[in-house]
């Protein structure tokens, strides 16, 4: 079928209906939702079958969903209607949700239900549920409602409210009101449900040293308490905070800029460097205390001869201070008794590599760029040259530019079903990349497939990556088996009776790939087109950075993705 994905994003959601329909063998293009004219224009060049809306900010313009069908994705379940529909699941401490892919009518989210699905809540933020169980029954109910759609046969189901199944309702657009925290008479567990009913956007509105804030990225804390509403100690990028009954950690925050807008979303410490010298630095340890509820970017633990590094760090941004910590605690784990180290990355991304953010807000962004690309390219280079145990990345979320480079930088890769890649930097500003990539991709995709994928720019299902060689192993299971899966994977290579074989293999297989041409040469040669990318003529990277880290809207759908304007051009 010709379908059209028409949204205000390529939103990881976006990326994988892309992925999988074109996959499943169907014609697929892309437009953002600018304004009705460009809507129009992309259906009459186009001419889709369905047009498909998996992340909108506005309704479809009549003509459009009159003479051509529109399956909207809703993050709600049968009978959910209204623009907060996650938000408020997540403040109600909703214990079953779901996705819900009707047909555009005249009534924003009441038109004729084509597929649903359900699935349980986790006590997590809402961005994570987006990325995990909403886009799972999202390619799910789109799948279904395309065969039902071509079926021929198959009625779709007008929205009844009289009947007892159906559970939802309408509910308004959230306010900030609907989530202020009560700092002296919150608990815990209530304040950090509303930081996640708000997390990646739009955050809940909050005061610290007395400016304005949104808070976002809340972790759960013990041990730490004090004078409810009271900032208490500091870790890392994290400040802590006290409530009625414990306290939570904060770790993402934005402020207002001098002109009176919102400014970046930083790490919390980041954005009050000027006040929070006098606050406790509470350490922590990233190996002992495994079941600590605390702030910990960093975890290591091990079983069965093999070690576990999760670095959960928000959004998969790594800044020079978090590759420096991984870095340590890569040293560590791979100074331990154990055979295989796994790189578990965190729940939602593996890696997004450098950390854009904290470079805008750099005195000198060119500067944080060079020092980030060599934080990064020092921990690619630990990996590679491990030459006495084994190295899994196993991806349980999706990564993306020299996220993938650092992964593959492992001697396995495996990812889940699920996980997008993005193999490539050219979409931040023409960005050359490094993290020993011209060493790494050809090596695994060959010259020519690693060409491509350079140059589309566009995502890829870890499925696919598997049959062009980019990563070893796609795991078929669900996401909470995942892990349990990767344990018993590197349980296996470490207990293999052919472990040493695998060592004696791969270090030989390093040493010839040395004298070919030293993995130096490889960095500097990309340093060296890096180092233009920040330093040179061209501002195309700084611009594109900036255009990323605020949001700022769309002006046009690139050609890469809009098909049916590359036959326009
Ligand atoms: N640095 C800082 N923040 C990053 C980031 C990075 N490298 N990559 C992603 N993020 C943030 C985004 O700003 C966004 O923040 P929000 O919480 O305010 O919404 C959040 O992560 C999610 O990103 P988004 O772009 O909405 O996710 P996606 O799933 O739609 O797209 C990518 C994934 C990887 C394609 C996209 O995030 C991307 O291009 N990231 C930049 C990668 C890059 O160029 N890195 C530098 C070169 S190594």
């Amino acid at each position: 079928m010709r379908l059209l994905l028409l949204t205000h994003a390529f939103n990881s959601l976006s990326q994988r209906l892309w992925v999988e329909l074109s996959e499943a063998g169907h014609t697929v293009s892309v437009e953002f939702d600018i304004n009705d004219a460009v809507t129009r224009e992309a259906v009459k060049w186009f001419q889709p079958e369905i047009i498909i809306a998996p992340f909108l900010k506005r309704a479809i313009p009549e003509d459009v969903w009159q003479n051509t069908p529109c399956l909207v994705v809703h993050p709600g379940i049968i009978g959910d209607r209204g623009p907060s529909a996650l938000d408020w699941a997540v403040l109600n401490n909703e214990r079953r949700w779901g996705v819900t892919c009707l047909q555009a009518n005249a009534e924003m989210d009441a038109g004729d239900i084509w597929a649903w699905q359900e699935f349980a809540m986790r006590d997590v933020a809402k961005r994570s549920l987006y990325r995990h169980e909403v886009t799972e029954a999202a390619a799910d109910t789109v799948r279904q409602a395309l065969e039902r759609i071509q079926s021929g046969t198959y009625r779709p189901r007008p929205l009844d409210y009289s009947d007892p199944e159906v559970r939802g309702r309408w509910r308004p657009f959230m306010k900030s009101d609907d989530r202020r925290i009560d700092w002296k008479m919150d608990t815990a567990e209530v304040a950090l449900r509303k930081i996640r009913s708000a997390d990646g956007h739009p955050g809940v509105a909050d005061e610290l040293f007395g400016e304005a804030v949104h808070l976002y990225d809340a972790w759960p804390e013990d041990r730490l308490s004090g004078s409810p509403g009271a900032i208490i100690a500091r870790r890392h990028g994290a400040l802590c905070r006290a409530t009625v009954d414990g306290a939570v950690w904060i770790g993402h925050v934005r402020k207002k800029d001098p002109a009176g807008g919102w400014g970046l979303k930083l790490p919390a410490t980041l954005a009050f460097e000027h006040r929070i010298s006098e606050l406790p630095e509470v350490p922590d340890d990233f190996a002992s205390d495994h079941h600590r509820q605390t702030f910990r970017e960093i975890a290591y633990r091990e079983h069965n001869h093999v070690g576990y590094l999760e670095f959960r760090f928000y959004n998969g941004a790594m800044s020079v201070d978090q590759c420096e910590r991984f870095q340590r605690a890569f040293e560590y784990a791979r100074t331990q008794p154990v055979r295989v180290v796994v790189l578990l990355g965190g729940a939602d991304f593996w890696s997004n590599g450098m950390h854009l953010h904290v470079i805008e807000a750099a005195p000198s962004p060119a500067d944080e760029s060079w020092r980030n690309i060599n934080a990064i390219d020092d921990i690619a280079h630990a990996i590679i040259t491990t030459d006495d145990r084994v190295i899994v990345a196993a991806l349980r979320g999706n990564a993306g530019a020299g996220g993938v480079f650092l992964a593959l930088a492992a001697d396995q890769v495996v990812a889940h079903e699920g996980v997008i890649l993005n193999p490539h930097y050219k979409n931040m500003g023409n960005l050359y990349g490094s993290e020993y990539w011209t060493y790494l991709l050809p090596k695994r995709a060959g010259v020519e497939c690693a060409a491509t994928l350079t140059e589309n720019r566009l995502p890829i299902s870890a499925r696919r990556a598997a049959e062009i060689g980019l990563i070893d192993r796609v795991i078929a299971t669900s996401a909470a088996s995942f892990v349990p899966a990767v344990e018993a994977l590197a349980e296996g290579i470490a207990n293999s009776p052919g472990y040493a074989e695998i060592i004696r293999g791969k270090d030989e297989q390093k040493k010839r790939d040395e004298l070919a041409k030293p993995l130096a040469s490889y960095r500097a040669a990309e340093l060296e087109h890096m180092k233009l990318n920040f330093y040179g003529f061209d501002p195309s990277y700084h611009v594109a950075r900036y255009n990323f880290v605020f949001r700022v809207p769309h002006s046009r759908t690139p050609l890469h993705l809009a098909a049916h304007r590359r036959k326009q051009s």
